[in-house]
Protein backbone atom coordinates (compact mmCIF):
# COMPACT_ATOMS: atom_id res chain seq x y z
CA UNK A 1 0.00 0.00 0.00
CA UNK A 2 1.71 3.46 -1.20
CA UNK A 3 1.83 5.40 1.51
CA UNK A 4 1.48 8.96 0.38
CA UNK A 5 -0.49 10.10 -3.13
CA UNK A 6 -0.13 12.94 -4.95
CA UNK A 7 -2.46 14.55 -6.87
CA UNK A 8 -1.35 16.72 -9.69
CA UNK A 9 -4.17 19.10 -10.57
CA UNK A 10 -5.42 18.39 -7.37
CA UNK A 11 -7.18 21.47 -6.89
CA UNK A 12 -9.87 20.66 -9.18
CA UNK A 13 -12.73 18.69 -9.72
CA UNK A 14 -12.11 14.67 -9.67
CA UNK A 15 -8.51 15.59 -7.98
CA UNK A 16 -10.30 16.93 -4.75
CA UNK A 17 -12.99 14.02 -4.76
CA UNK A 18 -10.06 11.74 -5.16
CA UNK A 19 -8.13 13.06 -2.33
CA UNK A 20 -10.79 12.85 -0.29
CA UNK A 21 -11.73 9.61 -0.56
CA UNK A 22 -8.65 8.21 -0.59
CA UNK A 23 -7.85 9.89 2.29
CA UNK A 24 -10.60 8.44 4.51
CA UNK A 25 -9.27 5.19 2.84
CA UNK A 26 -5.96 6.19 5.14
CA UNK A 27 -3.81 7.51 2.35
CA UNK A 28 -1.56 10.45 3.21
CA UNK A 29 -2.63 12.65 0.67
CA UNK A 30 -0.50 15.68 -1.12
CA UNK A 31 -2.49 17.87 -3.75
CA UNK A 32 -0.56 19.55 -6.05
CA UNK A 33 -1.17 23.00 -8.04
CA UNK A 34 0.72 25.00 -10.46
CA UNK A 35 0.65 27.45 -7.35
CA UNK A 36 1.74 26.07 -3.71
CA UNK A 37 -0.46 29.14 -2.63
CA UNK A 38 -3.79 27.57 -4.39
CA UNK A 39 -3.16 24.20 -3.39
CA UNK A 40 -3.02 25.88 0.51
CA UNK A 41 -5.99 27.06 -0.59
CA UNK A 42 -7.68 24.16 -1.79
CA UNK A 43 -6.82 21.86 1.31
CA UNK A 44 -8.41 24.65 3.32
CA UNK A 45 -11.87 24.62 1.45
CA UNK A 46 -11.79 21.06 1.71
CA UNK A 47 -11.50 20.65 5.54
CA UNK A 48 -14.30 23.56 5.80
CA UNK A 49 -16.45 21.84 3.55
CA UNK A 50 -15.77 18.26 5.32
CA UNK A 51 -15.42 19.22 9.00
CA UNK A 52 -14.09 16.59 10.81
CA UNK A 53 -11.59 15.68 8.00
CA UNK A 54 -9.25 13.04 10.16
CA UNK A 55 -6.60 12.34 7.66
CA UNK A 56 -2.98 13.75 6.70
CA UNK A 57 -4.04 16.12 4.09
CA UNK A 58 -1.23 18.73 2.54
CA UNK A 59 -1.40 21.22 -0.01
CA UNK A 60 2.25 22.05 -2.69
CA UNK A 61 3.60 22.63 -5.78
CA UNK A 62 3.03 19.92 -8.33
CA UNK A 63 6.71 19.08 -8.43
CA UNK A 64 7.03 18.66 -4.61
CA UNK A 65 3.60 16.86 -4.43
CA UNK A 66 5.32 14.53 -7.24
CA UNK A 67 8.93 14.08 -5.35
CA UNK A 68 7.29 13.36 -1.63
CA UNK A 69 4.72 11.02 -2.97
CA UNK A 70 4.69 7.27 -3.66
CA UNK A 71 2.09 7.23 -6.22
CA UNK A 72 1.24 9.72 -8.31
CA UNK A 73 -2.27 10.32 -9.76
CA UNK A 74 -2.64 13.08 -13.12
CA UNK A 75 -5.85 14.82 -12.61
CA UNK A 76 -5.13 17.97 -15.48
CA UNK A 77 -6.70 18.14 -18.34
CA UNK A 78 -5.20 16.68 -21.78
CA UNK A 79 -4.26 20.09 -22.95
CA UNK A 80 -2.23 21.03 -20.16
CA UNK A 81 -0.10 17.31 -19.76
CA UNK A 82 2.33 17.16 -21.70
CA UNK A 83 4.05 20.69 -20.10
CA UNK A 84 3.19 19.18 -16.55
CA UNK A 85 5.34 16.21 -17.39
CA UNK A 86 8.54 17.45 -18.76
CA UNK A 87 8.96 19.43 -15.39
CA UNK A 88 8.46 16.34 -13.36
CA UNK A 89 10.59 13.70 -14.71
CA UNK A 90 12.46 13.18 -12.32
CA UNK A 91 10.46 13.58 -9.55
CA UNK A 92 8.22 10.55 -10.83
CA UNK A 93 10.88 8.27 -12.49
CA UNK A 94 10.00 4.83 -11.09
CA UNK A 95 6.82 5.75 -9.45
CA UNK A 96 3.37 4.52 -9.89
CA UNK A 97 1.57 6.86 -12.34
CA UNK A 98 -2.14 7.10 -12.32
CA UNK A 99 -3.86 8.63 -15.55
CA UNK A 100 -7.21 9.65 -15.07
CA UNK A 101 -7.36 12.06 -17.92
CA UNK A 102 -9.89 11.58 -21.11
CA UNK A 103 -8.81 13.77 -24.21
CA UNK A 104 -12.67 15.64 -23.47
CA UNK A 105 -13.88 18.23 -26.05
CA UNK A 106 -17.24 20.29 -25.54
CA UNK A 107 -15.71 22.15 -29.18
CA UNK A 108 -18.88 22.84 -31.27
CA UNK A 109 -20.91 22.38 -28.10
CA UNK A 110 -21.13 18.72 -28.18
CA UNK A 111 -19.08 15.62 -26.40
CA UNK A 112 -16.00 14.83 -28.29
CA UNK A 113 -12.28 13.58 -28.36
CA UNK A 114 -9.73 15.47 -29.00
CA UNK A 115 -6.47 13.88 -31.24
CA UNK A 116 -3.86 12.57 -29.25
CA UNK A 117 -0.70 12.07 -30.00
CA UNK A 118 -0.17 8.14 -29.48
CA UNK A 119 -3.14 5.68 -28.90
CA UNK A 120 -4.32 6.74 -25.87
CA UNK A 121 -3.49 9.47 -22.95
CA UNK A 122 -1.51 7.02 -20.76
CA UNK A 123 0.68 5.80 -23.46
CA UNK A 124 1.34 9.40 -24.46
CA UNK A 125 2.29 9.57 -20.08
CA UNK A 126 4.11 6.39 -20.89
CA UNK A 127 6.22 7.51 -23.91
CA UNK A 128 7.25 10.89 -21.66
CA UNK A 129 7.66 9.40 -18.62
CA UNK A 130 9.44 5.67 -19.27
CA UNK A 131 10.26 5.14 -16.00
CA UNK A 132 7.39 5.14 -14.63
CA UNK A 133 4.96 2.49 -14.30
CA UNK A 134 1.69 3.96 -15.77
CA UNK A 135 -2.11 2.84 -15.15
CA UNK A 136 -5.12 4.46 -16.29
CA UNK A 137 -8.06 4.44 -13.82
CA UNK A 138 -10.61 6.67 -12.64
CA UNK A 139 -11.71 7.17 -16.39
CA UNK A 140 -15.51 7.30 -16.03
CA UNK A 141 -16.17 7.76 -12.13
CA UNK A 142 -18.24 11.28 -11.43
CA UNK A 143 -16.15 13.86 -9.91
CA UNK A 144 -19.03 15.33 -8.07
CA UNK A 145 -20.07 12.20 -6.91
CA UNK A 146 -16.81 11.64 -5.06
CA UNK A 147 -16.73 15.07 -3.88
CA UNK A 148 -19.76 14.58 -2.16
CA UNK A 149 -18.71 12.76 0.81
CA UNK A 150 -22.83 11.68 1.53
CA UNK A 151 -23.16 9.81 -1.45
CA UNK A 152 -22.51 5.79 -1.45
CA UNK A 153 -20.23 5.43 -3.89
CA UNK A 154 -21.40 1.95 -6.16
CA UNK A 155 -19.34 1.27 -9.20
CA UNK A 156 -16.05 -0.91 -10.35
CA UNK A 157 -13.69 1.17 -11.81
CA UNK A 158 -10.97 -0.31 -14.75
CA UNK A 159 -7.28 -0.41 -14.64
CA UNK A 160 -5.36 -0.54 -17.48
CA UNK A 161 -1.75 -1.01 -17.20
CA UNK A 162 1.48 -2.78 -18.87
CA UNK A 163 3.25 -2.90 -15.10
CA UNK A 164 1.05 -6.54 -13.60
CA UNK A 165 2.26 -5.25 -9.84
CA UNK A 166 1.35 -1.81 -10.53
CA UNK A 167 -2.05 -2.65 -12.21
CA UNK A 168 -2.67 -4.89 -9.11
CA UNK A 169 -1.70 -2.19 -6.44
CA UNK A 170 -3.78 0.46 -8.35
CA UNK A 171 -6.87 -1.72 -8.57
CA UNK A 172 -6.36 -1.96 -4.97
CA UNK A 173 -5.98 1.45 -3.85
CA UNK A 174 -9.54 1.77 -5.62
CA UNK A 175 -10.76 -1.38 -3.89
CA UNK A 176 -9.63 0.77 -0.28
CA UNK A 177 -12.33 3.42 -1.10
CA UNK A 178 -15.84 2.15 0.16
CA UNK A 179 -18.09 1.11 -2.65
CA UNK A 180 -15.58 1.11 -5.47
CA UNK A 181 -14.33 -2.00 -7.12
CA UNK A 182 -11.02 -1.89 -8.51
CA UNK A 183 -11.03 -4.61 -12.34
CA UNK A 184 -8.00 -5.15 -13.75
CA UNK A 185 -9.22 -4.93 -17.53
CA UNK A 186 -5.25 -5.71 -19.04
CA UNK A 187 -2.56 -3.77 -21.07
CA UNK A 188 -1.80 0.20 -21.46
CA UNK A 189 -3.47 -0.42 -24.86
CA UNK A 190 -6.88 -0.63 -23.23
CA UNK A 191 -6.65 2.86 -21.80
CA UNK A 192 -8.09 4.06 -25.02
CA UNK A 193 -11.31 2.07 -24.24
CA UNK A 194 -11.35 3.95 -21.42
CA UNK A 195 -10.98 7.22 -22.19
CA UNK A 196 -13.17 6.89 -24.84
CA UNK A 197 -15.66 5.51 -22.51
CA UNK A 198 -16.77 8.83 -20.93
CA UNK A 199 -18.42 10.04 -23.91
CA UNK A 200 -20.86 6.96 -23.22
CA UNK A 201 -20.85 7.85 -19.82
CA UNK A 202 -21.75 11.72 -20.70
CA UNK A 203 -24.70 10.08 -22.77
CA UNK A 204 -26.22 8.07 -20.41
CA UNK A 205 -26.37 10.97 -17.50
CA UNK A 206 -28.22 12.95 -20.23
CA UNK A 207 -30.85 10.54 -21.10
CA UNK A 208 -30.68 9.09 -17.54
CA UNK A 209 -30.63 12.27 -15.75
CA UNK A 210 -28.26 10.47 -13.48
CA UNK A 211 -24.66 10.34 -12.66
CA UNK A 212 -23.81 6.82 -14.13
CA UNK A 213 -21.01 4.50 -13.69
CA UNK A 214 -20.26 1.26 -14.99
CA UNK A 215 -19.90 -2.81 -13.31
CA UNK A 216 -18.52 -5.43 -14.85
CA UNK A 217 -20.22 -8.32 -14.33
CA UNK A 218 -19.15 -12.38 -14.74
CA UNK A 219 -15.93 -12.31 -12.47
N1 LIG B 1 -14.61 15.88 -13.69
C1 LIG B 1 -14.89 14.59 -13.82
O1 LIG B 1 -16.00 14.13 -13.46
C2 LIG B 1 -13.85 13.66 -14.38
C3 LIG B 1 -14.12 12.27 -14.42
C4 LIG B 1 -13.15 11.40 -14.94
C5 LIG B 1 -11.94 11.91 -15.42
N2 LIG B 1 -11.72 13.26 -15.39
C6 LIG B 1 -10.45 13.78 -15.89
O2 LIG B 1 -9.80 14.47 -14.84
C7 LIG B 1 -9.05 15.57 -15.36
C8 LIG B 1 -9.40 16.82 -14.56
O3 LIG B 1 -10.77 17.10 -14.70
P1 LIG B 1 -11.49 18.11 -13.69
O4 LIG B 1 -12.91 18.13 -14.05
O5 LIG B 1 -11.08 17.78 -12.29
O6 LIG B 1 -10.81 19.49 -14.14
P2 LIG B 1 -10.63 20.86 -13.32
O7 LIG B 1 -11.63 20.95 -12.23
O8 LIG B 1 -10.60 21.95 -14.33
O9 LIG B 1 -9.17 20.70 -12.66
C9 LIG B 1 -8.03 20.60 -13.42
C10 LIG B 1 -6.84 21.21 -12.68
O10 LIG B 1 -5.79 21.37 -13.64
C11 LIG B 1 -4.95 22.45 -13.23
N3 LIG B 1 -4.56 23.24 -14.41
C12 LIG B 1 -5.28 24.17 -15.09
N4 LIG B 1 -4.55 24.69 -16.09
C13 LIG B 1 -3.32 24.08 -16.04
C14 LIG B 1 -2.14 24.20 -16.79
N5 LIG B 1 -2.02 25.05 -17.81
N6 LIG B 1 -1.09 23.41 -16.45
C15 LIG B 1 -1.17 22.53 -15.41
N7 LIG B 1 -2.28 22.38 -14.65
C16 LIG B 1 -3.34 23.14 -14.97
C17 LIG B 1 -5.75 23.31 -12.27
O11 LIG B 1 -5.05 23.33 -11.05
P3 LIG B 1 -4.14 24.61 -10.61
O12 LIG B 1 -4.77 25.84 -11.21
O13 LIG B 1 -4.27 24.59 -9.13
O14 LIG B 1 -2.77 24.32 -11.11
C18 LIG B 1 -7.09 22.60 -12.13
O15 LIG B 1 -7.54 22.57 -10.79
C19 LIG B 1 -9.41 15.69 -16.85
O16 LIG B 1 -8.36 15.21 -17.64
C20 LIG B 1 -10.64 14.81 -17.00
O17 LIG B 1 -10.71 14.17 -18.28
C21 LIG B 1 -12.63 14.14 -14.87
Amino acid sequence: MPGTIGILGGTGQLGSGLALRLGQAGYKIIIGSRSKENAEKAVEKLKTENPGLNFDLAGTDNKSAAGEADLVILTVHYEHLVDLLAQLKSEIAGKIVVSTINPLTFAGGKAGLLPVEANSVAELIQQHLPEAKVTAAFNTISAALLSDTTKILDEDILVAGDDKAARAEVAGLVNAIPGLKGVEAGPLRYAKVLEEMILLIISLNRLHKAQTGFRVTGI
